[in-house]
């Protein structure tokens, strides 16, 4: 991810945001597995400010740069603002929100919107489709 050039990103994003994906499918999400192919590449829009592996992470390894975000490893279905060792924003940690797909799903359209006062200075993924392979893939990685 390091070594990834903001071009890199760009084409990945772009040729993503082309392959078309399949109607509404059932939750959970996760089980389809196109979805969580797609979601993948749009995650990498994340992984510049979010490790997601339990071990081998920023957080685990001192050769690798340290994150600005928190570790989402097993994000879903965690209490937003609680993973030991992170300073949270105030009004994250205050929030009372809990990850799941609903919650994702708002919090990444726009994140200052679902709880202003955020830390998290991201512009947010405009296309719902893209919202839903993301939190798909987390799904997948994080069940
Ligand atoms: C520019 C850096 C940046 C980007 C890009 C970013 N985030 Fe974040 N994210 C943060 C920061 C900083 C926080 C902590 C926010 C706070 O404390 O208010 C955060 C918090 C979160 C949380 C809450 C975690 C918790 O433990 O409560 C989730 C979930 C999350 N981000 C998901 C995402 C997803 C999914 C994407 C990609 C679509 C993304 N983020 C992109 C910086 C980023």
């Amino acid at each position: 991810m390091r070594n990834l050039s903001v071009f890199t990103l760009v084409v990945l994003l772009a040729v993503a945001s082309a392959v078309p994906i399949a109607a509404v499918a059932e939750l959970p999400l996760a089980t389809d597995a196109k979805l969580v192919k797609r979601g993948k590449v749009l995650w990498l829009q994340c992984a510049a400010c979010h490790d997601l592996a339990a071990a081998q992470t920023s957080d685990e390894n001192e050769d690798i740069p340290k994150k600005i975000g928190p570790n989402l490893a097993g994000v879903i279905g965690r209490r937003a603002g609680t993973l030991k060792g992170y300073s949270y924003s105030e009004a994250l940690g205050k929030s009372r929100l809990v990850w799941g797909s609903s919650t994702l799903d708002q919090w990444i359209e726009k994140p200052a919107v679902l709880v202003p006062g955020t830390s998290m200075v991201f512009i947010g993924v405009p296309r719902e489709e893209d919202r839903r392979a993301i939190i798909a893939y987390l799904e997948s990685v994080t069940r």
